[in-house]
């Protein structure tokens, strides 16, 4: 399967799944990396990993179907079978998300439905769960609300700051976008109607990980 992932920052997700990718074995590969800015430094990580980038950036385009256009061209010419954004913070339009839904998976830093949007830490913390995490699922034209792939929890323990919740969450991330692409992409984890279903379970990486 031929991947391709949207990124606009640091990129430590897309740097988990291109190290996964290089593993004998493995059902994907990342063919690309595309960022709507030439700041990221994802870009460099990708560059350095010999993976094929590029830059759509969002500020040159007049409106965001004129955007999401671009971006779609850039992506047409990869031939990707899945697109994973990590941590790529554009809002993308129904239009756009149409041609390739069911193909866009996305990692959000919260256990759906709880906590959707941004800052989902600091509103973790106020709300005082004891559990928070995050959540591979696909993209659907309601932002966060798309069919759930998988899932990892991570504690909230007394003290934590908004930094050292992200820094836990963030590890669980890496191990989970990892677990779900590679389910997505040899087929155990498929789309029927609007759940994701799994073949059977399968051994998952950490117990607080499902399936
Ligand atoms: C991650 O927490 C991701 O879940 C969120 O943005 C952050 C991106 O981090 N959408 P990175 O660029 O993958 O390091």
């Amino acid at each position: 399967m031929r991947v391709a992932i949207l990124v606009s920052g640091r990129g430590s997700n897309m740097a988990a799944l291109i190290d996964a990718a290089k593993e004998p074995g493995f059902p994907a590969e990342i063919v690309a990396v595309i960022s709507n800015r030439p700041t990221a430094g994802a870009l460099d990580i990708a560059a350095g990993a010999g993976i094929a980038t590029a830059v759509v950036d969002h500020k040159k385009f007049p409106s965001r179907e004129a955007f999401d256009e671009a971006l779609d061209a850039e992506l047409r010419g990869h031939r990707p079978d899945i697109i994973c954004m990590a941590g790529f913070m554009r809002l993308l339009t129904p239009g756009f998300i149409s041609k390739w839904e069911g193909r866009m998976l996305n990692i959000h830093p919260a256990l759906l439905p709880s906590f959707k949007g941004l800052d989902t830490h600091a509103r973790a913390l106020e709300a005082g769960v004891r559990l928070h995490g995050c959540t591979v699922h696909l993209v659907t034209a309601e932002m966060d609300a798309g069919p759930i792939v998988a899932q990892a929890a991570a504690p909230v323990l007394d003290g934590d700051d908004e930094a050292a919740l992200a820094a836990r969450v963030l590890k669980a991330e890496h191990k989970l976008y990892v677990h779900a692409l590679k389910a997505w992409a040899d087929g155990r984890a498929r789309l029927a109607g609007d759940r994701v279903v799994w073949d059977r379970a399968v051994e998952a990486p950490e117990a607080l990980i499902w399936p």
